[in-house]
């Protein structure tokens, strides 16, 4: 029997992150020391808190049974409850908040419930890929947003084709950014809420970095901006900040309108998050300057220790005080790929090529700092051998 995969899964290319997963495996069954500097996945544990109310949750047999789509009331109020500590925002935990099996499967399935064959999607170069993978998989075309060094990587409105911004529908945006680390104001998001209004374009922010930042100043959330709830939502994930990749729960909040139609959409193709692991959640929102703190302190260490040796090998960065990333430029004569294939091939050490986030990430690299500190000195020691 022939198994012909449908035209859209044929023309994705494997998914970054599993195919630096299965470079590293390789190399490793071959008994090679690997280090990766690849995907943004913590080392730190979830905080001991989080865990021990999964466990009294999980013996609980009211957690066993199937959970609601839009997410427990218990959930959603500890969700209202962080908006309103964290960003000053007021949130209706009934129809502003629905919770997610990750930040990745609200971003990926939000292309389904607002794009038809052939509607154009707004998504930054370079980007997180699912924005994208998520606007093929429905049809959808993509319109490249670039990410400038020069501004600061904030999208340059005025640099989109005014025809295509009136005809498309969504547009994806991810500050504080991955990959570029790079941090805007809530001034920047007004500029974004007025431009979706004029054009009726739904704004989709991603906002998994909010807590992961080492200055003074917090980043904001999109629905600070004047006016955010009339045009979008955002993606709030507990990966980055609690330590949580591998249990998969993050919401969507804002327009109340953008959040029935996700959870109609949801209904229908899954069942939602084990109660659970959202009491567990719950617990990390309640709490989340606790929980969060300690990460921000290793990450800071992790950070500043990268870039002095950046700074000792000469590698240049965008300096930025947020998200677990380090955004590099390939050192001269190097293209994103032969940079990468080179630290892996002469130092094991995998490092996430900047091309593979679109074409403006050619000529960068990322570097995660999700790793303990003695194995991220070790790596960028062998870059640094390697060079
Ligand atoms: C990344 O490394 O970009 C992220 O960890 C991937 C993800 O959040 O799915």
């Amino acid at each position: 029997m022939k198994f012909e995969e449908s035209r859209r899964l044929r023309e994705l290319p494997p998914y970054l992150f599993a195919e630096i997963d299965r470079i590293i495996r390789k190399k490793r069954s071959r008994g090679i020391d690997v280090i990766s500097l690849g995907i943004g996945d913590p080392d730190i544990p979830t905080p001991e808190g989080i865990v021990r109310k999964l466990q009294k949750a999980a013996e609980n047999p009211e957690n066993h049974r199937y959970p609601s789509s839009y997410g427990l009331d218990y959930f959603k109020e500890a969700v209202a409850e962080y908006y309103m500590k964290r960003f000053k925002i007021k949130l209706d935990p009934e129809t502003e908040i629905i919770s997610l099996i990750g930040a990745k499967e609200g971003i990926a399935n939000i292309s389904y419930v607002f794009i038809d064959e052939g509607d154009y999607a707004l998504i930054p170069d370079p980007s997180y890929p699912v924005y994208s993978i998520g606007t093929v998989f429905a049809g959808g075309r993509i319109y490249s947003m670039p990410l400038k060094e020069e501004n600061n990587y904030l999208i340059d409105l005025d640099g989109i084709d005014k025809k295509i911004a009136r005809k498309a529908k969504l547009m994806h945006i991810n500050y504080p950014n991955n990959p570029t680390s790079a941090v805007c104001s809530s001034d920047f998001f007004e500029i974004i809420v007025s431009f979706a209004e004029k054009n009726n374009i739904i704004v989709c922010h991603d906002n998994a970095y909010a807590d992961t930042y080492f200055g003074s100043s917090k980043p904001c959330s999109f629905l600070n901006a004047d006016g955010a709830k009339d045009v979008g939502i955002e993606f709030y994930s507990l990966s980055k900040t609690f330590n949580m990749t591998g249990w998969r729960i993050g919401c969507a909040v804002g327009n109340k309108e953008i959040i029935s139609s996700l959870g109609k959409y949801k209904t229908n193709v899954d069942s939602g998050v084990f109660n659970a692991i959202q009491y567990a959640a719950a617990e990390a929102f309640k709490n989340y300057e606790k929980y969060s703190r300690n990460n921000n302190i290793i990450y800071k260490k992790r950070r500043d220790m990268t870039a002095s040796i950046l700074d000792n090998i000469g590698i240049d960065y965008y300096t930025s005080n947020a998200t677990i990333y380090i955004w590099a430029k390939v050192p001269e004569g190097y293209t994103s790929r032969s940079f990468a294939e080179l630290v892996l091939n002469k130092a094991d050490v995998v490092v996430t090529p900047g091309s593979s986030y679109g074409k403006q990430g050619e000529g960068y690299f990322r570097i995660s700092l999700t790793i303990e500190d003695a194995r991220l000195e070790e790596a960028l020691k062998r870059i640094k051998d390697s060079l």
